[in-house]
């Protein structure tokens, strides 16, 4: 079979061009710790407001026994709850969402919390903040009119900050 020379060498050009885009996705995905949302977890989205977990006086950040921290929110148009929230630097923390209505998305801008929430399903990330700073946490689905309105407040500080904090008890701490 004979392919024209010039034909051989777009056809090169083309492949070479898809590799350096898979080469980038798969980079970034390495460079900034980006992994596929797969925790498979069902919950009743319907019932969150009665669930072990999701009702409403459980929401927030809580210490775990092992000094790790453990993040529960809620997604819903058009908000996430609760609406602002403080969690430690450098702890190892686990971001727990659900969505009371439709598909919503939550992005962390500068980190790598980032996730699709789907209705039914519990969304986890695993993460580690290393800046202390304020940050919002955006919806990057789109779930309706009210879309680009729905974000919620992050603060970041010190732990030991963090954790005068959790003993006064004045804020979102579980
Ligand atoms: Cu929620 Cu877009």
């Amino acid at each position: 079979m004979h392919i024209d020379k010039l034909e051989r060498n777009w056809a090169g050009v083309a492949l070479g061009i898809a590799g350096v885009f898979v080469s980038a996705i798969l980079g970034s995905a390495l460079l900034h710790g980006i992994h596929a949302p797969s925790n498979v977890e069902t919950i009743d989205s319907a019932k969150l407001h009665l669930s072990k977990e999701f009702a409403e006086d459980k929401l927030g950040a809580s210490r775990n026994p092992d000094g790790s921290v453990t993040v529960r929110m809620v997604a819903g148009r058009y908000g996430f709850f609760p609406k602002t929230l403080t969690v430690p630097a450098e702890t190892p923390i686990t971001f727990r969402w659900v969505s009371l209505d439709v598909i919503h998305g939550v992005h962390m801008p500068m980190t790598n919390m980032s996730t699709m929430i789907v209705p039914g399903y519990v969304a986890q990330v695993k993460t580690e903040l290393h800046h202390t700073g304020d940050y919002p946490l955006l919806c990057n689905e789109y779930c309706g009119m009210g879309h680009a309105h729905m974000w919620s407040n992050i603060k970041v500080v010190g732990k030991a900050e963090w954790d005068a904090l959790a003993k006064q008890g004045g804020e979102q701490h579980g």
